[in-house]
């Protein structure tokens, strides 16, 4: 099994580009559904998620190629009558799998899609979704671990209100929406920039949405839609985590192709540790503190700060002087990190959803395994500020969203390589 070994100290140094985002790319591939035809995708990233998304494209017969020169360009070729079924075993891979439940229903009539179960840093239902659903008139029955959903003469508007905001929720219900009969009303929906992303491109394809970003959301269904040609936007989560890998070694690094407005949270919160970011060109400059600030945030829905970014910010509060209080408000037990990172020398107590990080002088280098991709991120971001050497284990979490971090951090002059332990 792949391990990532980092001998920690160095500070940060140079340039590098921001990739395809995972979490927009997912989405668009599942929209791909909603129109038979050829699809062009542009900037996908190489990762394990985005492979997961292939091998159940092949599941559903649906022809997904990449070009030989450019492995990030992508054609899809979706047929009139695809399978319309995600098998457990590729749901339990990736959650996100859940995605092709409404473009499915939408299109076909009806779908079958695995539940997904629980996770590493929660219980994660999916019933925001089922009940949008629902309300757009598809009968959902739950058999055998399976969630058959079937509209045979089509969803049909409604007005949803979600109880939470949910990201891959409003994105089930909007690219449903998009193919109803008549108007339907999303409310309390997320309003991440993915779910802006996705929402733009359904226009581009042909939907009427009004309110994208907003809380709520208004779509008028059309008869059909045309197939995409569409670049996936940067990488926030992935540009945020190259921001305090920066920022914790004192580094001073240009990251392009990163939309900053996309990190106002995460770049504050940077600030306020002393860091400094300021936006240049297609990207940012940003220099990291001789020592960081302690900085307290919790996590909360888009405009809020990430939960996708809580572990690698902590891993910033570790070696800060001074104490930082980190809350965690939208997954139960994202805190898995935190054992791992008192074993490199932190200094963690964690009450409930809270964390209190007292920042010490120095990590040090230790063995260490992740159980979640941005836990991963973490520790690998303390390891580059530890002394001695740092062995990641179970990299397979952070392959799934982040394409070679190793390969990037060692472009900016960090001694990091992918090992076989
Ligand atoms: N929730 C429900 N019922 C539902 C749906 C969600 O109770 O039907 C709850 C969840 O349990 C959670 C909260 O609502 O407590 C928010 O979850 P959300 O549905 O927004 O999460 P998601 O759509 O499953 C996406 C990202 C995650 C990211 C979260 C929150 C994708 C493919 N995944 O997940 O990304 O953490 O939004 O921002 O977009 C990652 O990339 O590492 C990752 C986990």
């Amino acid at each position: 099994m792949d391990a990532i070994e980092i001998h920690g100290g160095r500070p940060l140094a140079g340039e590098v580009d921001v990739s395809g985002s995972k979490n927009a790319a997912l989405p668009l591939l599942a929209a791909t559904l909603l129109a038979e035809g050829r699809h062009h995708l542009g900037n996908v990233p190489l990762l394990a998620d985005i492979a997961t998304m292939g091998r159940l494209f092949d599941h559903m017969r649906i022809d997904l190629d990449r070009d030989e020169v450019d492995p990030r360009r992508v054609t899809i070729r979706v047929p009139s009558s695809p399978r319309a079924e995600a098998p457990y075993e590729l749901v339990k891979t990736m959650r996100a799998s859940v995605l092709v439940l409404g473009p499915l229903t939408a299109r076909l009539g009806h779908a079958r899609v695995s539940l997904p179960g629980g996770c590493a840093i929660g219980a994660r239902p999916i019933d925001q979704h089922l009940k949008g659903l629902a309300v757009l008139g598809a009968e959902i029955r739950l058999e055998h671990g399976y969630v058959e959903s079937s509209a045979p003469r089509g969803l049909k508007g409604g007005r949803v209100v979600f109880d939470v905001p949910t990201v891959t929720g409003t994105e089930n219900l909007l690219m449903a929406a998009a193919l109803a009969h008549g108007t339907t009303v999303l409310e309390n929906c997320a309003r991440e920039p993915e779910v802006v992303e996705l929402a733009r491109v359904l226009a581009g394809m042909g939907a009427r949405i009004e309110g994208a970003g907003d809380a709520v959301v208004t779509v008028h269904g059309v008869e059909s839609l045309a197939p995409m040609k569409v670049d996936v936007f940067p990488d926030r989560i992935e540009a945020g985590t190259l921001l305090v890998a920066a920022a914790i070694t004192g580094g001073n690094v240009v990251l392009h192709r990163c939309r900053l407005e996309d990190l106002d949270a995460v770049a504050a919160k940077l600030r306020e540790a002393g860091t400094r970011i300021e936006p240049i060109g297609d990207g940012v400059h940003v220099q990291g503190p001789r020592v960081p600030a302690p900085v307290d945030f919790r996590t909360a829905p888009y405009p809020g700060f990430p939960t996708d970014m809580q572990a690698q910010l902590m891993a910033l509060c570790t070696v800060a002087d001074g104490s930082s209080v980190v809350q965690e408000t939208v997954f139960e037990n994202r805190f898995m990190h935190v054992s791992e990172l008192d074993r490199m020398g932190a200094d963690i107590k964690v009450e409930g959803h809270t964390a209190v990080v007292k920042g010490v002088p120095s990590l040090s280098g230790a063995p260490v395994m992740a159980t979640d991709l941005r836990a991963s991120a973490s520790l690998v971001i303390a390891g580059l500020k530890a002394q001695g050497t740092t062995l990641v284990q179970r990299v397979y979490h952070l392959d799934r969203g982040y394409e070679r971090l190793e390969n990037k951090l060692s472009q900016l002059g960090a001694e990091v390589r992918r090992i076989r332990a």
